[in-house]
């Protein structure tokens, strides 16, 4: 299967260097973010953050118009979601993050469409995604996560 447009949700450390170097491979690539500035940054052909060669990168795909910024996502063929997951109170992971990303891609997911959860996450956090988007939209259907699993793996 071929992913030929993929938004990318989170623009940071995880998710620009992703997004960059999905689009100099030709990948048609959507960033999002919820901050106007860093959204602003990259149609600029900036990079807010600093790593090693990663404004050369985004420079390109900007340039080349296969890496476009904005602040909701629109319908794409796979969604990776690489927002920050801080530990909150009592050290617990805070998933608000995960799950506002998580809704806003809701209205414009399709079938057949990859959903990935690039954020460092507890285990089972991927099947939260799923419920939150299964609540979202119930004319779609999820992968179950206990289907096909022997006692064993639980
Ligand atoms: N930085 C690393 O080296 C690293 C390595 C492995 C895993 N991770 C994990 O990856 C995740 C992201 O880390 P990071 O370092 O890239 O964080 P970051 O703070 O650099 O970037 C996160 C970005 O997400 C944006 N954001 C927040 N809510 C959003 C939403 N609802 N929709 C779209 N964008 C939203 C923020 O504005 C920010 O630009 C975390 O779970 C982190 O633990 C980070």
């Amino acid at each position: 299967m071929s992913y030929k447009h993929v938004c990318v949700l989170g623009l940071g450390y995880v998710g620009l260097p992703t997004a960059a170097i999905l689009a100099s491979r030709g990948v048609n690539v959507t960033g999002v973010d919820i901050s106007k500035k860093t959204v602003d940054t990259v149609n600029g052909g900036r990079a807010h953050i600093v790593e090693p060669d990663l404004d050369i990168h985004v420079n390109g795909a900007v340039a080349r118009g296969m890496l476009k910024a904005r602040t909701e996502p629109i319908a794409a063929d796979a969604f990776i979601l690489a927002v920050p997951t801080p530990f909150g109170q009592n050290r617990l992971p805070d998933l608000s993050y995960l799950q506002a990303a998580t809704m806003s891609i809701a209205p414009v997911i399709k079938k057949g469409d990859l959903v990935i959860v690039e954020s460092t996450v507890p285990v089972g956090s991927t099947d939260q995604v799923a419920r939150w988007l299964a609540d979202a939209r119930p004319d779609l259907t999820f992968p179950d996560p206990m289907d096909g699993a022997e006692p064993h793996d639980i």
